[in-house]
């Protein structure tokens, strides 16, 4: 069966961009396909965040993948910290990429500029996720447009390993989705949805009540003129207003736009989509809240099977390089 697996940033609630452009098709593809999903809590750390946010948001962000169909019991779920073999592989792959390459990074460029002070974690956080995916030996990575340079080192790093200490990894392949890949903030429809970056009007979270949801989308900024089409240069506002109907309704941008023939029938028609789509969802985070016992025992289960899976990839990675046979 083909191994998937996706990393996941534990920024705490979920937002409809990480719903409709990910975690929906990571809840269809998880009976096709034997698929691990990490809650990247290292990754988090590689820019300033503090201990209880990062505590509740981990937990806040299990709550929400679980919400939107992620079943612990048919997929593998767990958080990255939980199995070790993660930061360790991260290490070695570190003596096999070079500095040039990930300096080259375009996020590292982005996240790093303007800092008075880089983590020197920002510039390994590629080769950090390249272990999370290479310990796994997954074939496929569904993961964001933005993900596609990682993605790109990771392979590099995989083969580059494989040929100097003889074959060790698979060498995965990204899967970008095409329906809903690029949900924007409604009040900035040139920068991607974000819980961290993003406005607050012009992000939704899968928790808001059916009136901030409306609100939200009744207020989102349209563009200049009054026809309805996917334009995404000219008209980013409406397209993407048009990107998430299309998502929601599993239908394509372009397609729905001939239906409207005006912002405001657009705007009714995407808010109605979306109270009915989150309501069942936003019950079972409200179910979830009340359980973080049973919660956390979910995760304990996703870390030991993501270990029984980790644990013979890196030994195979250890004892490739070099390293001499341990007892744990
Ligand atoms: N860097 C990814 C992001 O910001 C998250 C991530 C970490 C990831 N490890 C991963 C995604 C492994 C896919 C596979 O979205």
């Amino acid at each position: 069966m083909t191994r998937i697996l996706s990393g996941v940033q534990p920024s705490g609630t979920l937002h409809i961009g990480n719903y409709l452009g990910a975690v929906r098709q990571w809840a269809a593809t998880q009976r096709e396909a034997d698929a691990f999903y990490c809650i990247v809590d290292l990754h988090a750390l590689t820019i300033d965040i503090a201990p209880d946010d990062l505590r509740s948001r981990t937990l806040d962000t299990a709550i929400g993948l679980i919400a939107a169909g992620l079943d612990p019991d048919v997929c593998t779920l767990f958080v990255q910290s939980h199995v070790p073999e993660h930061a360790e592989l991260s290490w070695l792959l570190e003596c096999v990429a070079s500095y040039g390459e990930l300096r080259r990074m375009t996020q590292f460029k982005e996240k790093g500029a303007g800092q008075e002070s880089v983590r020197a974690s920002l510039l390994t956080y590629p080769v950090l996720m390249a272990a999370d995916i290479l310990v796994y030996d997954a074939d496929r990575v569904p993961v964001g447009d933005d993900q596609r340079q990682h993605l790109e080192l990771t392979r590099d790093l995989a083969i580059r390993f494989n040929s100097r200490y003889g074959e060790t990894f698979v060498v995965p392949e990204a899967v970008i989705p095409v329906v809903g890949a690029r949900v924007m903030d409604l009040q900035r429809p040139d920068k991607k949805m974000s819980k961290s970056t993003g406005t607050p009007l012009g992000t939704i979270a899968i928790t808001d009540s059916s009136e901030e949801i409306v609100k939200k989308v009744r207020r989102a900024v349209t563009d200049t003129g009054s026809d309805v089409r996917y334009d995404v240069a000219e008209k980013p506002g409406v397209s993407n207003l048009l990107e998430i109907l299309a998502a929601a309704t599993g239908t394509s941008p372009e397609g729905v736009a001939a239906r409207f023939s005006s912002y405001g029938q657009l705007k009714q028609e995407v808010a109605d989509e979306l109270v009915s789509l989150l309501a069942p969802v936003r019950e079972r985070v409200q179910e979830l809240t009340r359980d973080p016992a049973g919660v956390a025992a979910a995760l304990e289960k996703g870390a030991a099977k993501a270990h029984a899976v980790a644990a013979p990839t890196f030994a195979r990675a250890r004892a490739a390089m070099g390293l001499t046979a341990r007892n744990q």
